[in-house]
């Protein structure tokens, strides 16, 4: 079994730095395209075996040095009582806007309610076996509540602010009933073979620092401390996180997801030698050349300057238009330019 990924979630030293892409499994390969052809986006979460198919399509193809389930962070969220869409973006038809919205989410029974999640898991530990270990995931409660409260993406988060300035009481209940919920459901994954988690926390970034602290860093806090993680390192990313990342850290966890605003190399300054970084490559370097993609590769590595703990990454997820052949390359340049 190739441990690299897992050793540098630790801090170990490894042979070469290990790499993963997010999004990995998705549009941008005509093999996901021809499975996802047959089915919704929805339905191919919901059906373990081709869950599991699309899951292992990169690990195969690119060469990563780990496989993340195939699914989505809002999975766990239709059970709660929100009927979920993705047009192609993800639509709740009712979002939550008052109390009474909160009052009536529940916290779903993973076993009754996502027992496809935790069945794909299953297959996928059976199916890796000797290969590359399972990364399971979730979105962080505040991305989640983005989402559960604006109803769809958005481009200034105004009712989610709303909710946070206007109306706390509704913003902490239902940012409460969240955590809970995010807390049974990744546990859930580890029971069911998930080797590591990722808490995907997209949106933290549009907040200011203090507001990050006050609105976002209670609940994250709570929901990594409540992870049963004595074998399973914990990956945070918070896209946007740059300019606070002493604060971010606070909430826990074994790694820090960068994007590619913050230079790796300052940011593992500010968190110091016992926290791990995974990132931090621009999404759209893969569609330059071979010798920028190099070239890139080789700033990111040298930024690490040999520090053990880092798993090579993009900033943040991988293109539908990215050439799959470059985000080979680039896998091939990480192992190859950093061979000890
Ligand atoms: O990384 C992987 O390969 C695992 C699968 C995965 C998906 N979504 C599959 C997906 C993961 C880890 C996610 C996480 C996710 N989902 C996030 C956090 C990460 C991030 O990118 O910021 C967010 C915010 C979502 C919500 C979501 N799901 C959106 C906004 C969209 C539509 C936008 C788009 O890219 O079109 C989705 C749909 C989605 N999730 C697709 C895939 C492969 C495309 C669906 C399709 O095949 O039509």
């Amino acid at each position: 079994m190739n441990t690299r990924f897992l050793d540098a979630c630790w801090g170990k030293p490894v042979d070469r730095t290990p790499v993963w892409l997010m999004r990995q499994a998705g549009r941008y390969l005509p093999e996901y395209m021809a499975v996802r052809s047959k089915c919704t986006f929805l339905e191919l979460c919901k059906t373990p075996e081709l869950a599991a198919e699309v899951t292992i399509q990169p690990v195969d193809i690119l060469g990563v040095d780990a496989a993340i389930m195939f699914s989505d962070i809002l999975t766990p969220v239709e059970p709660m009582g929100m009927k979920l869409d993705f047009v192609p973006g993800p639509v709740f038809e009712h979002p939550i806007r008052t109390m009474a919205d909160v009052e009536k989410l529940r916290i779903p029974q993973m076993e009754q309610d996502v027992p496809y999640v935790l069945e794909t898991l299953k297959i996928l530990r059976r199916e890796l076996a000797g290969k590359v270990p399972l990364i399971g995931f979730g979105g962080a409660p505040f991305t989640l509540a983005c989402y559960m409260v604006e109803g769809k993406g958005s481009k200034d988060f105004a009712q989610i602010k709303r909710m946070m300035y206007a109306a706390p009481e509704v913003y902490s209940a239902l940012m409460d009933k969240i955590t809970t919920m995010d807390m049974e459901y990744l546990n859930a994954q580890i029971k069911a073979g998930a080797q590591a988690i990722q808490i995907f926390d997209t949106w933290g970034g549009i907040l200011s620092p203090s507001d990050y602290e006050t609105y976002v860093l209670p609940y994250t806090t709570r929901l990594i401390n409540g992870l049963n993680r004595m074998e399973t390192p914990v990956i945070h990313f918070v896209k946007g996180a740059g300019s606070m990342l002493e604060i971010v850290q606070k909430a826990g966890g074994d790694v820090m997801g960068l994007d590619w605003h913050v230079n790796l190399g300052i940011a593992r300054d500010v968190l110091g030698p016992a926290m791990a970084v995974q990132g931090n490559l621009d999404p759209t370097v893969l569609f330059a050349p071979q010798a920028t993609i190099e070239a890139e590769v080789k700033r990111v590595l040298d930024e690490n300057a040999g520090r053990p703990g880092h798993i090579f990454n993009l900033g943040h997820g991988i293109l539908p238009t990215a050439p799959p052949e470059n985000a080979k390359f680039m896998v091939d340049c990480v192992h190859r330019l950093s061979q000890k």
